[in-house]
């Protein structure tokens, strides 16, 4: 398929923008600094917090930081598809008051089968899903558009 093309300048922190890539759901989310921050409090519920396999994002986005698995800390862009067996999880960004869930710091649930990742796409243990959620191939035409594929 041939490469998509999405423009960030609206999107507005805890949004989500949705595209379509080769048949499949993109999610350009952008995270807020307590999203960010929260993010590395968890590695220790992760099943790959570093981000080790190989398969699920370019190798480009783990130099910054592979805790945050994006380009720009801020702009997070996935596949949309739960990696057990291809639901589409249910975007939950806020971080939810203790004592509700002090493990949930925001991020996707898969209502098939109660999947969870975080605000980086990571996998939580304990879950069906057995990978991070995938990261496409992407890059930056300029400081707004962001190129797909
Ligand atoms: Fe998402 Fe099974 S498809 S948990």
């Amino acid at each position: 398929g041939a490469p998509v093309t999405a423009d960030i300048t609206a999107l507005q922190e805890g949004e989500r923008l949705v595209l379509e890539w080769r048949g499949q759901p993109i999610w350009i989310v952008k995270r807020s600094k307590a999203i960010l921050e929260a993010l590395p409090t968890l590695d220790s519920h992760l099943r790959d917090p570093m981000s080790e396999n190989p398969e699920q994002q370019p190798a480009y986005v783990l130099e910054q930081d592979p805790e945050l698995r994006s380009i720009k800390p801020e702009v997070s862009v996935l596949v949309g598809l739960c990696t057990h067996l291809g639901c589409s999880p249910e975007m939950k960004a806020e971080i939810r008051p203790e004592p509700f869930d002090p493990e949930w710091k925001g991020g996707y649930f898969c209502p098939c089968h109660k999947s969870r990742f975080d605000m980086a796409g990571r996998v939580f243990e304990g879950v069906p899903a057995p990978t991070n959620l995938v990261v496409p191939p992407h890059y930056y035409e300029n400081d707004t558009t962001i190129v797909i594929g």
